[in-house]
């Protein structure tokens, strides 16, 4: 599907934004394994929490779904079954690395796989610390899925992430909860820790010892009623949108604030964005509350703060809408030490520069970042998604303000990270 866009007068309204992707995955993969029924509302809707539940399906798990709210029956911490056929994680990276520490502990043999960009992603960073707690692992070449697991008998290790990777700290969490004694690892950059806060929700045992994070094994996991709040990634595009539109003021409620994720706003604050939060309550150990955002001109007379070191793990999936935003301002935006954009479900580097310049941007793509210069009007263009949902959603965003028409090509993509994406930015133009 292609979908046109072309420069919005203005925008005006309010957004409800799907489940955070993040915490869904993890609240489904625990209640599979957990003791008792759960019931997790707001569930994100996206295709990629769909494909956590597909999997957590063909493993004997009874999942229910109605409307927003999903209801999963717990088969206890060793209960998943074989299944029939190969897992199926589509297009989900959190799928298939968080799953492959849980079946690492399981001792049938099983294979996972996804669609054609996820399987070109790498997996030798889960495979590695697996391999070393006892699992056994193949993959297709380079280390690339599908993945073949026999698991069983672990033993606990203590891992130096190697990459920032929230995915494979919480693999390594995960098959920790099958070893024998404790599995600790240690990140030398801070990633988002919602696998460590639903592990503790759902009764078991993570302790932070210094720079060690340490999770005790075999927890006797119990069912819960859990809401999901409001996907902060997803609100990224309304934010930015709200800061590039004139006029523009939205109202985005109940959005996840969860202190690893909400650097986005300190960010956007920083820059100069006008940005409110207000009712923030904290429910399951996740932060959520209303966020408002308003136009402000003076913001886009400046350039953005360059994004490096250890900020690029707090913003890497809102990295290719702030490159947008910073093509909009007068100063531009430099982004370094971003080179993991290089393997997500698409090239997100390339894929954010080749698309800059097909909308008139001048943009420098180095081996680990952009530098984007600002203060170009853009110029309507066809824009090539890669099939990447936050490709299309961050380049519709740029369509709002660019001169003629826009057109997202793929832009069903969205349907990855945000089921009716497309929808809730027409109900807000004006
Ligand atoms: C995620 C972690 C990040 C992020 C992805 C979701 C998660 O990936 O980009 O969208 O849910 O843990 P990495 O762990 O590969 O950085």
């Amino acid at each position: 599907m292609i979908q046109k866009l072309s420069a919005a007068t203005t925008l005006a309204g309010s957004i409800d934004l799907p489940g955070d992707k993040s915490i869904s995955h993890r609240y489904a993969m625990l209640a599979a394994v957990a003791e008792g029924e759960s019931v997790i509302r707001r569930f994100a809707a996206s295709r990629d929490c769909h494909s956590t539940l597909g999997c957590l399906r063909a493993l004997g798990v009874a999942v229910a779904e109605d409307g927003d709210a999903v209801t999963i029956q717990g088969r206890g911490l060793r209960g998943l079954q074989a299944p029939a056929q190969t897992l199926d994680a589509e297009n989900s990276g959190t799928t298939i690395r968080l799953l492959s520490g849980i079946l690492a502990g399981h001792g049938f043999e099983c294979s996972i796989t996804g669609d054609a960009s996820l399987s070109n992603r790498p997996m030798g960073r889960i495979m590695e610390p697996l391999r070393l707690m006892g699992a056994h692992v193949e993959s297709r070449e380079r280390s690339l899925p599908p993945l073949r697991l026999r698991g069983g008998a672990l033993n606990g290790i203590r891992y130096t992430l190697p990459v920032a990777s929230a995915q494979v700290k919480s693999c390594v969490l995960l098959a920790g909860l099958y070893a024998q004694g404790a599995t600790a690892v240690r990140e030398t950059v801070p990633t988002r820790d919602h696998t460590e806060i639903a592990l503790r929700e759902f009764g078991g045992e993570v302790r932070a010892d210094g720079e060690w994070l340490e999770v005790a094994p075999n927890p006797r996991l119990q069912g819960r009623r859990l809401a999901v709040p409001g996907d902060l990634s997803g609100a990224a595009f309304f934010l930015v949108a709200a800061a590039i539109v004139p006029g523009a003021a939205l109202t985005l409620p109940g959005v996840g604030l969860n202190g690893r994720r909400r650097e986005l706003l300190n960010y956007l604050r920083r820059a100069g964005m006008d940005l409110f939060v207000e009712n923030e309550t904290v429910e399951a150990g996740e932060a959520r509350g209303d966020l408002y955002a308003c136009y402000n001109a003076d913001f886009l007379k400046k350039g953005l703060p360059a994004i490096k070191g250890a900020e690029v793990a707090a913003l890497i999936d809102e990295i290719p809408v702030l490159a947008v935003l910073g093509s909009q301002t007068a100063g531009g935006v430099e982004i370094s030490d971003a080179q993991e954009l290089r393997v997500k479900e698409s090239d997100r580097i390339a894929a954010v520069a080749d698309n800059l310049r097909a909308l008139g941007v001048e943009v420098e793509e180095r081996q680990d970042g952009l530098r984007v210069a600002g203060g170009r009007r853009l110029r309507g263009a066809d824009i090539e998604t890669r099939k990447d949902h936050r490709i299309a959603m961050a380049f519709a965003v740029a369509g709002l303000v660019a001169e003629g028409e826009t057109r997202i090509h793929d832009a069903e993509c969205a349907n990855v990270s945000f089921p009716g994406f497309w929808d809730a930015l027409e109900s807000i133009a004006r």
